[in-house]
């Protein structure tokens, strides 16, 4: 009995603390916590209420992972009906709205609120006594859906308000929306999946929150902002300004960017401001709404038909055209890439003229099956590339054509490359003159062959001269070949000359990640290099082989063997031979020196005092240890130092030994 009174308190103390952090996080937008020390929160009190399932309420932070199934939505009759707006276009027609609203209104002069318009869809939510028991969609403005199973799973939505002597009844309502990347992310795995793609932010909101399945509306990333006060008991405010003000302070997140304004004038300095940060907002609007503040005032003003008198909104110009694919090409991008690019019949969309939209990549492509010829609706939200929507196929006539990745770089034709799991097609070609600045800067960078002074300028030079095609051309630079660049003094050649000398003899671990293998980092090369032993040995390796090196999976070794399957790689790699880098291991060793630390993999996270990351690792491997980049079942331990990141929770949800610096230290004493 005792234990389950303490249990009862700390849930409770866990529940306090875990809605003031929501409220900190969603309202204020300045969380005090780290997402790490919040998940710690959590995860203790579901263990708590796992231990004592009698001690679970509806409004529990742990209640939102969505319910079985329902058959259907049940209806929910709205107590006022939900109105819609009156909309303007004009500023003209704003001015109108003002007059009607002088004439009519003859109290104190009146004052606006500004908000945004949010691009998502109306929703309702009851809250009684502070305790959340009913959502619903706006439906037809009488009656709407019951969707209280999908509201309770989205995070923004408080299960429980905060604050003391909350009112009897509390209806409030707002926008329930998607931010773009949500829903650009949302499509990437739809289109992976080969599942239809939702056309725009809203709709995808729509369809998440008009799931039967509430689980797969826990697993959509979804918003609201509230902004209307609905059937109330026990709560008297004058202003919806003070309404505003009254929902942030039990908890229910307001769109920072609503102001209060005092004529005309202002309102249409606001709507202007506000249009120009449009492509900047991570969500979709397409307008503002102008409000009467004083709410005597506008019930008085009443409604005609189903729009207010008292509010309007001011509808942005449509974000949406419809135009015709006059071709599809292919762009390499400077990591190899290859991104599938509509060119369009130019069009105007939202204030500029767009000629071409991003097809993102071979999955998108396919789930949107846009071809050459197609009429299709395009999109240009936020400050992105414009992408299209999805082709209008009764316009087709049969003469479109259909477009597929092609299976060799457009660019320099090597061959390309999908890794599984990955949506990106890439080029394989070290030599791809796509890729070639990017991958010659990785090539001299200081973890990589530590070319001093060869940055990312000279570099630019070098290969927009011609004096440099590939990174193996570095070795084969001459004094007076760079004195052909501009800007190039004695002084600068020889000490350039001098370090391209110097990094002949990196260590091979360092040459291999220097190529630039995808996947293939420092540890990994480092793996390799102590396994093969030599170059001619690690170019030889089967896929198996590799696969028996550790840190080597099967998604890195296929990379690798692709990597080495493209001829021009095996002539970078040959000619690196030549010009006389490094292509063994000096002293082959075993990968692991003896030490206290032998045979341990280490993970390290956060700062430490006396070693950057650099050093610590070396002093791991010095002491017979490997390092590894993430925490998994087979790290040994994981030294934490001050402002250390998810790995470190991750550590003790594996119940991992966590070290200190000081613990490092120790085994040197060893
Ligand atoms: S107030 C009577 N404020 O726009 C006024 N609506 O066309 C009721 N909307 O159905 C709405 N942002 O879904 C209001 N800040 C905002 C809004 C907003 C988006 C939507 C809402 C409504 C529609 C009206």
């Amino acid at each position: 009995m005792e234990r389950l009174e303490e249990a009862r308190l700390e849930i409770e103390s866990l529940r306090e603390q875990i809605l003031y952090h929501d409220y900190q996080y969603y309202v204020l937008d300045s969380p005090e916590i780290a997402d790490a020390e919040y998940d710690e929160l959590m995860r203790r009190l579901r263990s708590l209420e796992a231990a004592y399932p009698e001690l679970i309420t509806a409004d529990s932070p742990t209640q939102r992972v969505g319910g079985a199934p329902l058959a259907g939505f049940g209806q929910v009759q709205h107590r006022i009906p939900l109105l819609s707006l009156d909309n303007a276009t004009t500023k003209a027609e704003l001015v109108d709205f003002d007059h009607r609203i002088q004439r009519r209104w003859q109290g104190e002069p009146i004052t606006y609120v500004v908000e945004p318009k949010i691009d998502g869809l109306a929703v309702s939510l009851t809250y009684e006594d502070g305790i959340f028991v009913q959502g619903a969609t706006r439906g037809d403005g009488e009656r709407g859906e019951d969707i209280t199973q999908n509201l309770r799973t989205i995070a923004s939505v408080p299960l429980r308000l905060r604050g003391e002597r909350l009112p009897r009844v509390l209806e409030v309502r707002g926008e329930a929306y998607m931010d773009r990347r949500d829903f650009d992310q949302l499509n990437q795995r739809r289109g992976e999946q080969g599942e239809p793609l939702f056309a725009n932010p809203r709709n995808a909101a729509a369809g998440s929150l008009r799931q039967l399945d509430s689980r797969i509306t826990a697993s959509r990333r979804l918003n609201v902002f509230f902004y209307a006060l609905g059937y109330h008991e026990g709560l008297e405010l004058d202003t919806h300004w003070q309404v505003l003000e009254y929902f942030k302070t039990v908890g229910l997140r307001v769109n920072p960017l609503i102001e209060q304004c005092q004529d005309m004038v202002a309102v249409w300095e606001y709507c202007e401001k506000i249009e120009a940060r449009r492509d900047k907002l991570t969500y979709d609007i397409d307008g503002v709404v102008v409000k009467v503040d004083n709410l005597a005032a506008q019930d008085a003003l009443g409604a005609t038909g189903k729009s207010p008198r008292w509010a309007i909104a001011f509808k942005y110009p449509a974000e949406e055209a419809t135009t015709v694919v006059e071709d599809i090409i292919v762009q390499v991008g400077r990591t190899g890439a290859l991104t599938p690019l509509a060119i369009l019949r130019p069009v105007e969309v939202a204030g500029s003229t767009v000629s071409r939209a991003t097809l993102h990549n071979a999955d998108i492509l396919k789930a949107k099956d846009v071809r050459i010829g197609d009429t299709v609706i395009i999109r240009k939200a936020g400050d992105v590339i414009p992408e299209i929507v999805k082709p209008i196929t009764t316009k087709r006539t049969g003469q479109e054509k259909v477009f597929t990745l092609p299976d060799h770089c457009p660019v320099c034709n090597a061959e390309v490359q999908r890794l599984p799991q990955e949506a990106v097609t890439r080029c394989v070609g070290t030599a791809c003159p796509a890729q070639l600045v990017e991958g010659l800067v990785h090539f001299a960078s200081r973890g990589a062959m530590d070319i001093e002074g060869m940055g990312p300028a000279i570099i630019g030079q070098l290969v927009d001269t011609g004096l440099i095609k590939d990174p193996s051309d570095i070795y084969f630079l001459s004094r007076e070949k760079l004195r052909d660049l501009p800007r190039m003094g004695e002084k600068s050649i020889e000490n350039l000359m001098t370090a391209i000398d110097a990094s002949k003899t990196r260590p091979l671990a360092r040459v291999i990640f220097a190529l630039g293998i995808r996947l293939v980092g420092e540890a990994a090369a480092r793996e390799l290099a102590a396994h093969f032993g030599s170059m001619e040995r690690f170019t030889q390796a089967s896929r198996e082989e590799l696969q028996g090196v550790p840190l080597i999976g099967e998604k890195i070794a296929d990379s690798i063997t692709t990597f080495l399957e493209e001829p021009q790689n095996r002539r970078v790699i040959g000619r690196l031979a030549e010009a006389g880098v490094t292509m063994s291991e000096a002293n082959k060793k075993t990968a692991q020196e003896p030490g206290p630390l032998m045979g341990k993999t280490v993970v390290l996270t956060g700062t430490l005092e006396g070693y950057s990351r650099q050093e610590a690792a070396e002093l791991v491997r010095s002491l017979g240890g490997r390092v590894a980049s993430s925490v998994s079942r087979s790290t040994d331990y994981v030294i934490a130092g001050s402002n250390p990141g998810s790995k470190l929770a991750k550590a003790e949800e594996l119940e991992i030994t966590i070290l200190t610096e000081a613990d490092l230290q120790g085994f040197l004493k060893e």
